[in-house]
């Protein structure tokens, strides 16, 4: 079967992160989000799969190049402004012809992947098949009614007033009569093609809907705290490597992956924790829950539940807990210690201790 992930969104609420890259290339355990998806695919049998992509396309096709890497065929797709999933499906239309296909959201993380959801929708198929998962808060995401047996009556866009439990997880089945209601469908209120309203459409004229219960844990990564607690559950099974460097004057307990080109001096490593290749870090404390990217420096700082993107630059900065930091930030104490010196970029958010 064929593959359409979609990253072509903004990720407005990943700023100011997205000001300068795509939220799908944001790392989860450093290894950006998309190869997840891509993984997952691959290992559900999808050998060919298109990418719809917007104002980030070259860094994605840098980061995913033809799909080799990952044994997938890709093609990618331009989507020019981004105006709903569904619109993203009608970009698309060339790629995917009149054959079914599994569509996945760039920037949702599923643990156990998409092998199961592919193998029931090549043995059953639908006009279109929902995964779907319970979530306490259903009204931030597409909802859907269903009957026992799975057939699904009902499908709305981020209710005030939910019917169920069961949202959209970001990953669908589809056959080729989706393409009818895409071109039927108008934009929503928010002035996108709501893939939300297509699949109603093909409930609405009479075609098989159907949803699948997934209870696998399930992150969109659409904002800050969806990508640490991502990270945590990524590191939670993490197996432990040791390639870098350690000093006598350092400890590392638990499961670390210390990358080849990787420097520990005169600190102390509780797992799980992963550290890039190239990233040197002395007097200092790392973990549990930590991701550190490549070449970034930390020195004489304690970091804890946090991630750090490449190039990081942390020094003499105390504790630092729950962060997200960014690509070459760099965080340190002021030089004059009774006033607080910041040099903060659009949307970016500084959470000071009085
Ligand atoms: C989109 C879909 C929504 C789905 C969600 C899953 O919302 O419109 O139906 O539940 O992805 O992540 P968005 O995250 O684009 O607001």
């Amino acid at each position: 079967m064929k593959a359409l992930v979609l990253a072509g969104g903004t990720g407005s609420r990943l700023r100011p992160f997205t000001h300068t890259g795509t939220k799908q290339l944001l790392p989860i355990a450093n290894k950006p989000v998309l190869f997840y998806v891509l993984e997952s695919l691959a290992a559900a049998g999808v050998r060919e799969a298109g990418i719809v992509v917007g104002s980030y396309a070259d860094d994605i096709r840098l980061a995913a190049g033809d799909g080799s890497a990952f044994g997938l065929d890709l093609t990618y797709i331009r989507q020019d402004s981004p105006l709903g999933l569904a619109h993203a499906v009608s970009v698309a239309r060339g790629f995917l012809a009149d054959d079914d296909f599994l569509l996945h959201l760039g920037d949702n993380y599923l643990d156990g992947g998409v092998t199961d959801f592919a193998a029931r929708a090549a043995a059953e198929p639908a006009a279109a098949r929902l995964l779907v998962t319970p979530v306490p808060d259903p009204s931030a995401f597409g909802v859907v009614e269903a009957d026992p047996a799975g057939r699904v009556h009902r499908v709305e866009e981020k209710p005030d007033r939910p019917r169920s439990d069961l949202a959209l997880i970001g990953v669908y089945a589809f056959g080729p009569v989706v393409h009818e209601a895409v071109a039927a469908i108008r934009p929503s209120a928010r002035g996108e093609l709501e893939l939300t309203h297509a699949v109603q459409w093909l409930v609405d004229h009479g075609h098989d809907v159907r949803a699948d219960v997934t209870t696998s844990v399930w992150r969109d990564t659409g904002s800050v705290d969806d990508m640490l607690e991502a990270n945590r559950h990524v590191l939670d099974r993490l197996d432990g490597r040791l390639d870098g460097k350690i000093d006598p004057d350092s400890a590392v307990v638990g499961r670390v992956r210390l990358h080849e080109g990787a420097v520990v001096r005169g600190s102390r490593i509780t797992g799980p924790v992963v550290i890039g290749p190239g990233t040197v870090i002395s007097d200092a404390v790392i973990g549990p829950y930590t991701s550190i990217g490549a070449n970034c420096r930390v020195h004489d700082s304690s970091i804890e539940g946090s991630v750090l993107l490449d190039g990081a630059d942390v020094d003499r900065a105390g504790r630092i807990e729950r962060s997200f930091i960014g690509r070459d930030a760099v965080v340190t104490v002021p030089r004059h210690p009774y006033a607080h010196r910041l040099v903060l970029g659009d949307h970016s958010k500084v959470h000071l201790h009085p």
